[in-house]
């Protein structure tokens, strides 16, 4: 491989970083990173965040700045499509016919935002929240936006509602689900959230979906829900999830099954095919769910390092603890572990002081951590599965139970 090519592709996280890790990890060869969206790499967590509150501005949000490429010899090429990947002759075609030789893909193909299932989604004012280009149109609508309904209150949804109601705008939120954030939280953690975003005016609906966006001359006007309720509206966000960026991947013969199929090498069945990051269905050491996928910096990030240490010849069997985080007012919210399926939830601390955390188990078997404002949990949690400890119910329900003490004892 020492001076073959690899073709990284997607420009997101985690090709950008896979790009990099490359070089760090030693490999000569040619590096391409090629990515549909314009401009360099950046980070979109700040999206719905800080930059949608205007406190960074774009040059803030680059992963890179433009010299680092340069300086790791990282071809960049922006801006270009993957149209069709041809497995027997190690090529990609891209949109504009060029046809690019691999010996090694890296498919970093990230996700596509999951439409809305409703008529009228195509009116002005009605956007999603997951490129820059689309956090860049949803700011600059913000100072004239009164009336905001935002549909799902997942990670997005909750991150736009707090930005949203944070520079004075009337906020409703609309989930299909019974409680905010299940996909991932448990249900103290769904009921906390539920709470501070009532405290700061924004509304709640629950178990409500939309049947349709309603416009007056093209611009959205209303949203209607399915209990035939209409929502006044002069903006919509939309933010029900995202769906893994799978169809070269199909279209090539590569197995797909909610998302690129890999091994614990994060390689495809085609030995010069890896996937990583938001688009791989890879098997996760910390979960009995099988294939998992994961949306996550953290899994981008340490899924390309392991990609670029395999390929300068290095390889090593995926393993990181996945980790999560979210912002919303005051509350930071660290997530770590798989614990979507945990059945007992113990708080430790004080939701009152908005310093706590929740420790999920499943049939006594402990799953992971939800801390609040709570950094220290979140990170003896990150250290205690990466060590394999099997910290007990009992344990994480005893105030007394010192989870620094348990850290300190790893490897002893
Ligand atoms: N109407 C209302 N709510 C819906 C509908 C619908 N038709 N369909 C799904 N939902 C709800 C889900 O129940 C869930 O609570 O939308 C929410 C989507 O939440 P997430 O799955 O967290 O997805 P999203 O918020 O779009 O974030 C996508 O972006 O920030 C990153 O990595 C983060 O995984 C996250 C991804």
């Amino acid at each position: 491989m020492s001076d073959a090519t690899v073709i990284i592709a997607g420009a997101g996280q985690a090709g950008a970083q896979a790009a990099v890790s490359l070089r760090q990890e030693g490999f000569e060869g040619h590096i391409v990173l090629l990515g549909d969206e314009p401009g360099l790499p950046y980070q979109r967590p700040p999206l719905s965040k800080a930059y949608l509150m205007g406190k960074v501005e774009e040059p803030g949000l680059l992963l890179r700045a433009e010299k680092i490429y340069a300086d790791q010899r990282v071809q960049l090429m922006p801006g270009e499509r993957i149209e069709s990947i041809d497995r027997a002759a190690r090529t990609v075609r891209l949109a504009s016919g060029q046809v690019l030789g691999y010996a090694h893909l890296v498919l970093a193909l990230g996700a596509i935002n999951r439409p809305l299932p409703a008529a009228g989604a195509g009116l002005d004012g009605v956007g999603y929240l997951r490129t820059l280009a689309e956090a860049r149109d949803l700011r600059a609508r913000l100072p004239n936006t009164k009336r905001a309904v935002v549909i799902g209150a997942g990670f997005i949804g909750l991150e736009f509602a707090a930005a949203a109601r944070a520079q004075g705008i009337d906020v409703t939120v609309v989930e299909a689900a019974p409680r905010p954030m299940s996909r991932v939280l448990s249900e103290p953690m769904s009921r906390f959230l539920t709470a501070r975003h009532e405290a700061q005016g924004v509304r709640i609906l629950l178990n409500r979906t939309v049947s349709g966006l309603r416009g007056e001359q093209g611009r959205l006007s209303g949203v209607e829900l399915d209990d035939g309720s209409v929502l006044e509206a002069d903006l919509a966000v939309v933010g029900i999830g995202v769906l893994p960026n799978t169809a070269l991947a199909q279209a090539a013969g590569l197995a797909v099954d909610n998302g690129i199929v890999v091994d614990e090498n994060l390689l495809t069945a085609d030995p010069a095919i890896s996937a990583i990051g938001d688009c791989a269905a890879f098997p996760c050491a910390y979960s009995s769910q099988g294939l998992m996928r994961l949306e996550s910096v953290q899994n981008a990030v340490d899924q390309a390092r392991c990609v670029a240490a395999r390929l300068a010849g290095k390889p090593a069997a995926f393993n990181a603890v996945p980790w999560f985080w979210s912002e919303q007012y005051d509350v930071r919210l660290q997530m770590a572990g798989i614990t979507s399926r945990h059945d007992q939830a113990i708080v430790r601390g004080t939701p009152e002081e908005n310093a706590w955390s929740v420790f999920c188990f499943r049939d006594g078997a402990f799953l992971g951590a939800e801390s609040v404002n709570k950094t220290a949990d979140h990170m003896a949690v990150r250290k205690l599965l990466a060590a394999g400890v099997a910290l007990t119910p009992e344990q994480a329900a005893d105030p007394s139970y010192d989870l620094k003490l348990a850290v300190a004892a790893i490897g002893k």
